[in-house]
């Protein structure tokens, strides 16, 4: 591991300052790296991506018998994209600025299974575990779907095995969801920042959920000791799989078909721009690396993040990596955006794609919950807090001159821009948790200050 340079010598950076302060800050990138040459410098092969896909189609007649939200799309795990205009009004009118273009939620939050942005990363990579036991166990042809798994034999076979994972909650969702329902003994190891309704749900469907009274790395770290113990455990590394990061690619040829089909042109001149939350980042990551994919140098990202765990920002800004922890600057790591309340960042993603990476955002609790609030005024749409964290960043990449000179984003582009806030989380949430965050967002949209 690199050696942490003293505190003092990092907070010369104005950026990490702020960071330490847990101000708001926004940062971007300097000048564009070329998205081909970002894609080979990063080392990851694109035909994971591609990989992905074939695997999705090849478990969508398993998705459709077994879990009765993936019917009306015949198994394939997918989500809508819907224009905000109504939002996109409120918040221009409170910035005080227009924003140019239009405004898109991509409604992850409403991913059939598991509800959230990880479905794509968790749920691919117990698919990729499951097809190789099974193949190696001489259950599942490469011509076969996986309803071959539903046999007795083959969930005999399958629960011989184990799944580990360490989670803020919605990972953990995801791979336990579908691994108990595969049959594999799973065991999710929960950070301090789950929520209740989360280990409750897991339980019910037979899955181990070990609490733990600390934060996310040792969460992760709990879940890689179980997997180190057993060799029949599979552990799925939040921090630094191939496998999730390739689950959450596949997101990018899916959003090219659907704006493909709303005759939505994505070019130089009309620039897609698309805000993430960020928590450990293997989900933006993944998504980015798909979108880069499909879009090249028309598609900008910006990851957002808490005040309080802004820990991809820190750890890019730095060039420290997964070497350097929010704590070391500081900061306490909490956050009511559990998903995102991460304090070390993903080994795979910050030093193999900050190239690809247009700009780092974070934002404080406050106006997470206000944007929550207004989401649900405007649109009649609920999510989680730490899916609505994406509405900071239309307005702040907006107002910072020097990146859009940089990547050519003029008024005559910005007009032809469309923006996609990636909604990452929601749909799960037990109504009266969810009227809670819906009552705080909208009682602090009348308290934070917009200009
Ligand atoms: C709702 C929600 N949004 C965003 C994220 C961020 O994903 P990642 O931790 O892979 O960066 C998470 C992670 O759990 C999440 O639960």
């Amino acid at each position: 591991m690199t050696q942490i340079p003293d505190l003092e010598q990092l907070l010369v950076d104005p950026v990490v300052a702020a960071l330490a302060r847990a101000e708001e800050t926004a940062w971007f990138s300097e000048r564009p790296t070329p998205s081909a040459a970002g894609i080979e410098q990063s080392g990851i092969d694109p035909a994971i991506v591609a990989d992905a896909r074939v695997r999705f189609r090849r478990f969508a007649p398993w998705f459709a018998e077994r879990f009765e939200d993936t019917r009306p799309t015949h198994g394939i795990l997918e989500s809508p994209l819907v224009g905000i205009p109504a939002m996109q009004a409120e918040l221009s009118a409170r910035f005080g600025t227009e924003l140019p273009g239009k405004l898109w939620l991509k409604r992850d939050d409403s991913l059939p299974v598991s509800g959230s942005i990880k479905a794509r990363g968790g749920i691919h990579e117990v698919l990729q575990v499951a097809e190789r036991i099974a193949t190696e166990a001489g259950l599942m042809a490469e011509t076969d779907d996986a309803r071959v798994l539903m046999t007795p034999r083959a969930r005999e076979v399958l629960s011989a095995h184990g799944i580990a994972v360490g989670s803020t909650g919605n990972l953990g969702l995801s791979i336990g969801i579908v691994a108990s329902e595969l049959g594999f003994k799973t065991t999710v190891h929960m950070s301090m920042d789950a929520r209740a309704w989360k280990k409750e749900l897991l339980r019910s469907r037979g899955v181990t959920v070990v609490e733990h009274a600390g934060n996310f790395s040792d969460a992760v770290e709990a879940g890689r000791r179980t997997a180190e113990e057993d060799p029949s455990v599979w552990f799925v590394d939040d921090e630094a799989s191939l496998s999730l990061f390739a689950g959450y690619s596949a997101a990018g040829a899916r959003l090219a078909g659907q704006l493909a089909s709303l005759e939505i042109t994505v070019d130089e001149r009309h620039p897609l721009i698309v805000h993430l939350p960020c928590g450990v980042g293997g989900g933006p990551g993944g998504v980015t690396f798909g979108l880069k994919e499909a879009f090249g140098d028309a598609v900008h990202c910006i990851f957002v993040e808490p005040t309080h765990a802004p820990c991809m920002s820190l750890g890019v800004r730095t060039g420290l990596h997964d070497a350097i922890s929010v704590a070391d600057i500081g900061l306490d790591g909490l956050t009511a955006a559990d998903g995102l309340a991460v304090g070390r960042p993903s080994r795979l993603v910050g030093e193999h794609l900050q190239q690809l990476i247009d700009g780092y955002v974070t934002v404080t609790d406050e106006r997470m919950k206000a944007f929550q609030g207004l989401l649900h005024d405007t649109e009649g749409i609920d999510l989680e807090p730490s899916a609505a964290a994406g509405f900071a960043g239309p307005w702040t990449m907006l107002s910072n001159e020097a990146y859009r000179t940089a990547f050519g984003l003029d008024d005559a582009a910005m007009a032809h821009a469309t923006h996609i806030v990636w909604a990452t989380g929601g749909s799960m949430v037990p109504a009266g948790e969810m009227a809670g965050y819906v009552a705080e967002g909208q009682a602090l949209a009348n308290e934070v200050s917009w200009r």
